[in-house]
């Protein structure tokens, strides 16, 4: 079947199942420990219940949006995912031919499959990629690379720092993957029998710290963005020290088991600094696979949320038309939420169309 055979971000995922191998899978599905933080990423969404206003014109509708000064036609942005190219021959290009069809933005992780080279030049002349970074232990070679990310044409940087090691993903570890498709970003540097994770990650650099921020905002002009922030100390630390915007993330449940759900942090920070909210851009990912789920995170201050899996799942399937359907799917979904909640405008979402409960309410 096509594309259109989906129906939701779930469909999608089912099919990657039937065609994916079994590494691919396994690397990609795969979460710590006993999976605790990967289901309460979804669980925390069930938490959080509408109150919608009735008796409102929705004939017209806008999703348009900015995220990290980028515009948008969603408050959707492609998570940066590793090895694109374990699902399909075109790997992240695809992604990023579709977010360039769907205008949204993309963040290309450094451990992408495709080079940088082809992924610049798979995309639109007017879309917006932004660079995730993981530090090397050769401070000398990040530097070449952050120096030259200004030049190669992305719009910010993203500092991934929920993941300095890898988590214990024993899916992926039973399968003892190996990442043959891994790209240039760094060499094959794990032990072949041990997961497609710990193959890829041996470069990072563990003693990355606070003290390396200002050395990377010296190498670049670009917007600095970090992601993996778990707690509001951090989060207030992060502007501390310069960061445009956040991320809430618990890397997908793939780095510490039982470290919140991004949506759970987001709610910690609108009741107790509700003025962080205000005053800079925060965003989360991880478990998003609704229109809804989109929307009260939004309700609760968020700027915009990050999909990972569904776009690799996406990929796998139908490649770049596969992901341009997870973006069509969360965009019908959006729209048809904002008419339900009585609402035009993103900036209509606010926390009083959203109620919390404290148990699981079904
Ligand atoms: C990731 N993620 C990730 N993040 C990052 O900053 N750099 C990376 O290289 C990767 N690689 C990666 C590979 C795979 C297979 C997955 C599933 C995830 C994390 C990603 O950006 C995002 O935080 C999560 O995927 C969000 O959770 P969902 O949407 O997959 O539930």
């Amino acid at each position: 079947p096509g594309p259109a055979a989906a129906l939701n971000l779930q469909d999608i995922e089912d099919f990657a199942e039937k065609v994916l191998t079994a590494t691919a899978w396994a690397y990609y599905r795969s979460t710590s420990d006993d999976e605790y933080s990967y289901w309460e990423n979804f669980a925390s969404f069930k938490r959080f219940w509408f109150r919608p206003r009735v008796l409102n014109k929705i004939s017209v509708i806008s999703t348009e949006t900015t995220m990290f000064g980028l515009p948008s036609s969603l408050p959707i942005f492609v998570a940066p995912a590793a090895l694109a190219r374990l699902g399909h021959t075109d790997g992240e290009m695809n992604l990023t031919r579709a977010a360039g069809a769907e205008g949204i933005p993309q963040g290309i992780s450094s451990n992408s499959s495709c080079s940088v080279d082809e992924i610049m030049a798979a995309k639109r002349p007017d879309q917006n990629l932004i660079f995730q970074l993981y530090v090397n232990r050769d401070r000398a070679a990040s530097e070449r690379v952050i120096r030259n990310l200004e030049k190669q044409g992305f719009k910010a940087i993203m500092l991934t720092v929920d993941a300095p090691l890898a988590g214990n993903r024993e899916l992926d570890r039973r399968t003892k993957g190996f990442a043959s498709t891994a790209g240039p970003a760094h060499g094959k540097t794990g032990p072949e029998d041990s997961g497609v994770a710990s193959a890829i990650s041996g470069y990072q650099d563990p003693d990355v710290c606070w003290d390396d921020i200002p050395w990377i905002q010296s190498l670049t002009k670009l917007p600095l963005i970090i992601k993996g922030i778990q707690c509001i100390e951090d989060a207030e630390k992060a502007f501390e020290y310069g960061a445009q915007s956040i991320i809430l993330s618990n890397h997908g449940g793939r780095s510490l088991d039982f470290s919140p759900a991004p949506m759970t942090v987001l709610y910690e920070l609108h009741k107790l600094r509700p003025d962080l909210l205000k005053k800079h851009e925060v965003y989360i990912d991880g478990g998003v696979r609704r229109g809804t789920d989109v929307l009260k995170a939004l309700c609760l201050g968020a700027r915009g949320v990050g999909l990972g899996r569904p776009f690799l799942w996406g990929n796998s399937v139908w490649g770049e038309e596969g992901c341009r359907r997870v973006v069509e799917i969360m965009r019908e979904e959006i729209v048809t939420g904002m008419r339900f909640l009585g609402i035009t405008r993103l900036d209509q979402l606010t926390p009083d169309l959203v109620q919390y409960f404290d148990r699981d309410p079904v």
